[in-house]
């Protein structure tokens, strides 16, 4: 069976489609295809996390990478999230950096500063040392996907991840969070063939990770390259277009949607349509349309609310929610989305309220 086809009929109408009997799986696999949907579907990037108190919960028992690796618990708190706040989609429960794990990098997460690389990647012998043979090891990942599978069936759509080519090689060079990117720009300017070589490996290492994923049950792939926006177009061109694009080819051919998201990437995103890439996931700076202009209407958009608009009062909030709907006029291939992730602090009840919004939203309503 082709999983983005998974259109349901009504058994009760003869006639045509009752659009409230679409399912939310459905209309997310839909609109990622840009195919007309019965109203925009709406999820959220980091939806599961320590701004919920479900979560902070398992957190007081359990670390990051402990939830990641037990499916149950991973599959658990997926599902947690998505049910709490009435969305059409599932984002699996995992990190961008597990895959350093079995290609030779040991990392951990310290409290308050982010991932951190012990013996991070600088020369081309630490690129020859990297191994892609063991992704198997990442099955942990696509047994939770199985069980969030198995439990939402078609209700919801399922997304599995993994970083962007570039992101994970910054975070693999860096050691961690950056602020400049020195270390990931010198290997990329001043030893090519390195930078090649490690870009190589880490696409063979997620296209088989993605594989996993696909096999496991999801219905579209998204690749986060967060830092993206740390390159200028050039750069972008020269150093990571191509294997984002390769990764973003292998996944199509496994028969599912890719979202490609980035932030700060006003002036990429015509270069990352590119990529082929079916959804590219627009940052809040610019407006929806405007962003959809770059990326070019041949493809579709997810996004884009600033995640802090979600400390604000609900009217500005609903102003802000209703100004991207409007925005993006009806036409079919909109994700409802954040700009970026969910913040620790941020109020779930506000959360919720935005996914309503968009669940109630009727454009000819809206247009006074
Ligand atoms: O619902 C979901 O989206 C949760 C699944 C998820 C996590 N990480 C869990 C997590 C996803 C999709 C990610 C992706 C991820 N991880 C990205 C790309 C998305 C983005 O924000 O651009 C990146 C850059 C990472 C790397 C990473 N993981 C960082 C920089 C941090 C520290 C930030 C912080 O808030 O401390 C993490 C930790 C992390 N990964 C948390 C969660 C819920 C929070 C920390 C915790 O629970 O201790």
């Amino acid at each position: 069976m082709n999983s983005t086809d998974k259109t349901v009929t009504n058994p009760q109408s003869t006639v045509e489609l009752n659009a409230d009997s679409i399912l939310a799986g459905s209309r997310f696999v839909r609109a990622c295809l840009r195919k007309p949907v019965d109203r925009t579907p709406v999820w959220f990037l980091r939806q599961a996390g320590r701004y919920m108190q479900e979560y902070r919960e398992v957190r007081k028992h359990h670390t990051l990478v402990e939830i990641c690796k037990q499916p149950q618990l991973a599959a658990e708190v997926t599902i947690t999230a998505a049910e709490k706040l009435g969305v059409d989609a599932a984002i699996i429960f995992a990190d961008l950096l597990l895959p350093l794990e079995p290609m030779g990098l040991d990392f951990e997460f310290q409290a308050g500063e982010g991932p951190v690389v012990h013996r991070p990647v600088r020369t081309a012998e630490d690129v020859r040392a990297l191994r892609t043979d063991r992704a198997s090891d990442l099955e942990y990942v696509s047994v939770a996907i199985q069980k969030v599978a198995s439990h939402f069936r078609d209700r919801l759509g399922i997304i599995g991840f993994c970083g962007a080519p570039y992101t994970l090689a910054s975070y693999m060079i860096e050691g961690g969070g950056s602020r400049n990117y020195i270390f990931t720009k010198q290997l990329m300017y001043q030893n090519a063939p390195a930078w090649n070589a490690l870009l190589d490996k880490i696409v063979i290492v997620l296209t088989e990770y993605c594989r996993q994923q696909v096999q496991a049950g999801a219905d579209v792939i998204q690749i986060f390259d967060s830092w993206v926006g740390s390159l200028s177009l050039t750069d972008y061109r020269d150093y990571a277009f191509a294997a984002s694009k390769r990764l973003v080819r292998a996944v199509q051919e496994m028969g599912v949607p890719v979202i490609y998201f980035g932030v700060d990437t006003a002036g990429l995103l015509g270069a990352m349509a590119e990529t082929g890439a079916d959804v590219i996931g627009l940052d809040w700076r610019q407006p929806l349309n405007e962003g959809w202009a770059s990326v070019g209407h041949t493809r579709a958009v997810q996004g884009n609310l600033d995640p802090i608009t979600l400390f604000a009062p609900l009217e500005i909030l609903e102003m802000r929610v209703k100004e991207i709907l409007r925005s993006a006029a009806g036409r079919p291939g909109h994700i409802f989305n954040l700009g970026h992730g969910i913040v620790p602090g941020t109020p779930v009840e506000n959360v919720q309220a935005v996914a309503k919004m968009v669940r109630d939203f009727k454009l000819e309503n809206a247009i006074a």
